[in-house]
């Protein structure tokens, strides 16, 4: 495989989030955010642990004072474009434009100019996960204030910002934060059920079209999109009555994991059609509001690790499915219990392209946690991460199989740069292309970045 392959004009990156590494997470006025206060409180199980050790993102990669040495890292691997996303309480402590904080606000312009400095392309994306606690404690994406308090944040990062940053990202993966964070509760802010669930669905949807009219209209020469999570799904098997059921369960995750928050974008409302149950959604509508979930987006970032696996069962309201565990049909995953499936990301690529009003597509994040192992070889501290490098290798060869078929897919990010706090796993899966020693917050760069060195340097891998 050669860079070359995939044209000239194809951009190559990777991608963090400012909660997984930038620790200082109350230094220079910086707010709480949903992320600090869960990690911050104690599960009431003490059997059940919200997040893997208790571990937080206090410190993470130290990522805030560190910014410039990671700069240089992805320098000495030759890579083009980093993809960040800005801490909203940094820039807004208590969410709302009156508590301003200029402090968080220069420190994404040194960010943003380092890059530069380095010829390095900043990226970035809005919203990662990370609201401020202030807005969570009225309701956070429950309440259909916090859209709005979104969009002011959203018309201020993309005036101040403006002309550094040629391309943005709206959203972080919406269907992720609002299924776990809002149904599931097991990431922040830790809410559960269908009462939370659906209003926050609206709202985001609400966020991510408006927020990115507004992005378009402050920075009309950037390139605006935002990004979605997907899995390739599949039913367990399409044999006889039951087979037909799987089929259908199927169908109706595809619609949740994979449609819900692109469609409305589109201008086709939600998919109601294949998952009737989000017909509850338009309770929460009001007029106009078809307006303005569209949004005509540059592109879209695709986000893919897995595939999934469904059955029919008459147990889980509103999808009556469930996924089956990669575990327990798997004889290898990755750390995250995930399989690894090249596949899927080519038939998803696919199936994105097939809408109309997708113009452009990049792979915002792709890529796997193994178990790194550390070993001295010369003197040296070497990560040997075949697996990773293979992972990488399968999906990217699908990636060009589906360019290949005319799919306008032209960018590539790996998740992620350097090892980082995974949410409610913790520090334990290690993703990165660069190992973090979080006792010493020494980096040290894998066979997988020196791999991806090589290959941006058009050496054939
Ligand atoms: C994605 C998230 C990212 C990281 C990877 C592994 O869902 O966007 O922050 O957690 O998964």
């Amino acid at each position: 495989m050669n860079r070359k392959d995939f044209g000239e004009d194809f951009i190559w990156g990777v991608a963090t989030a400012a909660y997984q590494i930038e620790g200082a997470w109350n230094e220079d006025g910086k707010g709480e955010s949903i992320w600090d206060r869960f990690t911050h409180t104690k599960s009431l199980n003490p059997f059940k642990q919200r997040i893997y050790q208790n571990q937080n993102g206090d410190i993470a990669c130290d990522h805030y004072h560190r910014y410039k040495e990671d700069l240089d890292l992805m320098k000495e691997l030759s890579i083009p474009n980093y993809r960040f996303s800005l801490s909203w309480p940094r820039i807004f402590p208590d969410g709302t434009l009156s508590s301003k904080n200029q402090k968080g606000i220069d420190f994404y312009h040194r960010l943003i100019d380092a890059c530069w400095e380095r010829d390095i392309t900043p990226n970035v994306t809005i919203y990662h996960w990370d609201l401020p606690q202030a807005l969570e404690d009225k309701g956070g994406w429950t309440n259909r204030d916090t859209y709005l308090r979104f969009l002011d944040y959203t018309d201020f990062v993309t005036k101040e910002y403006k002309d550094k940053v040629p391309r943005w990202f709206v959203l972080n993966e919406p269907l992720a934060f609002t299924v776990l964070g809002y149904f599931l509760g097991i990431h922040a802010p830790g809410r559960k059920g269908f009462a939370n669930f659906y209003p926050a669905v609206h709202h985001v949807t609400l966020a991510q079209g408006e927020g990115g009219k507004i992005a378009k209209r402050n920075c009309p020469d950037s390139e605006i999109g935002t990004t979605f999570s997907c899995s390739y799904i599949e039913p367990v098997s399409q044999d006889g009555f039951l087979g037909e059921l799987h089929k259908n369960a199927a169908i109706r995750f595809d619609a949740l994991l994979n449609c819900l928050y692109i469609e409305p974008m589109l201008g086709m409302g939600y998919p109601i059609d294949r998952l009737p149950s989000l017909k509850v959604l338009e309770k929460y509508f009001q007029e106009g509001d078809e307006e303005r979930m569209k949004f005509d987006a540059d592109f879209i970032g695709i986000q893919n690790y897995t595939r999934e696996i469904v059955k029919w069962s008459p147990f889980m309201p509103a999808v009556w499915g469930t996924i089956i565990e990669a575990k327990k049909r798997c004889e290898k995953t990755t750390e995250m219990g995930w399989e690894i499936y090249p596949e899927g990301i080519y038939h998803l690529l696919k199936k994105y392209a097939s809408y109309s009003g997708v113009k452009k597509i990049y792979v915002t994040e792709n890529g796997a946690a193994f178990s790194d192992k550390l070993v001295e070889e010369n003197g040296q501290i070497r990560i040997h991460d075949v697996e990773r490098i293979n992972y990488i290798k399968s999906y990217l060869e699908q990636v060009l199989r589906a360019k290949k078929e005319g799919v306008p897919v032209n960018g590539y990010f790996i998740w992620t740069f350097i090892d980082n706090f995974e949410w409610a796993e913790g520090y334990r899966p290690r993703f990165g292309i660069v190992y973090v020693d979080y006792e010493t917050q020494k980096r040290y760069i894998k066979d997988s970045g020196y791999w991806y060195r090589d290959f941006l340097l058009g050496k054939e891998v």
